[in-house]
């Protein structure tokens, strides 16, 4: 079997920037990917990208440059702290001709601005809710596009996680929508993307493969359990990541989502559109809602989501029949298949017709 080498993002020498329990929720991600791999056989190697310590940017350096026919799992989400230099790390892979498993850099960095996400995602005929991009607040009065039907929901254009999205996000007058453009380009220096809000239910769909074999796993519904009367059915920071917060796991994922057959092919259609034209590889998550006007639109495309066992696309591809350690070993397949290093994969037997 290919030895793998296993290149992930280790926050622990970043002193108080990282709370330890983000730390040990990184580390056993790494541990149960690594173990996921050496249970279907795979050598690998593990190897921290730390992030304030660059030599070990010179180790992978040293370690993608090394001959033999091993394979990168790419898990970096960024580098040196800098989730916005995530596509140089795939750009660094690509530029030493080292093989890795998922997105390449431009699919990686198109994804980090949802603006032009959208606009190459509508030019092609995937439905996405109308939007505007303000860099500054005065822009409201001047450029704000009365084409937009409040409420609307702001936010930072290049941020990820929630990161600026809290329930003052969805605004309703133009005053709140003026306070909250203030409010994302002074605290995230960076515009704020102003989209249409759709006040309906939310479900995302994680598509695994390439080309004609890309499959779209059983769509997953984001249900809001409880949230406090009057505020927003979104998942904001507050929901994820702010313990003690009145929305903090209130929104629960369910995969397979109680829907119709029909919907679910529907959503799926509509992911594995995103995921091609967006040049999404071996595997990615598509965020979509359901507006009260029965159309589906995309909200973005995540090209390097979470994988770890208990995050969402982990659920979907159990609910595809796929267990933990074979899903994690169908990523380097697919990754292989991708770059021509094997013909097929025999799914009788798990092995490989090289
Ligand atoms: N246009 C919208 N209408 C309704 N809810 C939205 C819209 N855009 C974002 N949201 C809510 O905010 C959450 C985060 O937005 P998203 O664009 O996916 O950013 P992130 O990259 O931070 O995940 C979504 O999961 C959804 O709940
Ligand atoms: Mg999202």
């Amino acid at each position: 079997m290919t030895h793998v080498k296993l290149i992930y993002n280790d926050d622990s020498d970043e002193g108080q920037a990282t709370s330890p329990q983000d730390i040990a929720a990184q580390a056993s991600a790494v541990v149960a990917i690594e173990d996921a791999l050496r249970s279907e056989g795979f050598p690998v190697s593990v190897i921290p990208l730390k992030t304030t310590d660059r030599a070990t940017l010179d180790i992978v350096v040293r370690e993608i440059k090394a001959g033999g026919g091993f394979i990168v799992f790419n898990l970096c989400e960024g580098v040196f702290g800098k989730s916005s230099l995530e596509m140089h790390v795939a750009a660094l892979f690509e530029l030493y001709g080292a093989r890795f498993t998922g997105s390449g850099p431009l699919t990686l960095g198109l994804s980090l601005d949802k603006g032009l996400t959208k606009d190459v995602l509508r030019a092609r005929g995937v439905p996405t809710a109308d939007y505007c991009i303000m860099t500054d607040p005065s822009e409201v009065a001047e450029r704000f596009n009365p084409g937009l039907k409040f409420p609307l929901i702001v936010k930072p254009l290049h941020e990820d996680a929630s990161i600026g999205i809290g329930p003052g996000s969805v605004v309703k007058t133009v005053t709140e929508l003026r306070e909250r453009v203030v409010f994302v380009t002074r605290e995230f220096n960076q515009p704020a993307i102003v989209e249409e809000y759709i006040d309906g239910r939310e479900f995302n769909i994680a598509v695994f493969g390439n080309g004609a074999e890309a499959r779209a796993f059983p769509a997953s519904e984001i249900e809001f359990d409880d949230f406090p009367p009057g505020s927003p059915k979104i998942c904001c920071y507050e929901a994820k990541w702010v313990e003690g917060s009145p929305f903090y796991k209130k929104t629960k994922p369910v995969c397979p989502a109680n829907i119709p057959a029909e919907l679910n092919d529907k959503l799926s259609a509509i992911a594995l559109d995103a995921y091609a034209i967006m040049g999404c590889r071996d595997y990615a998550r598509v965020d979509m809602r359901l507006g009260a006007d029965g159309k589906i639109r995309v909200l973005e495309v995540n090209p390097n989501p979470d994988i770890s066992p208990d995050a969402g696309f982990a659920r979907a591809a159990k609910a595809a029949g796929m267990g933990y350690p074979k899903f994690i070993a169908e990523i380097v397949f697919a990754a292989q298949k991708r770059y021509g290093q094997i013909q097929a994969h025999n799914p009788a037997t798990g092995g490989l017709h090289v």
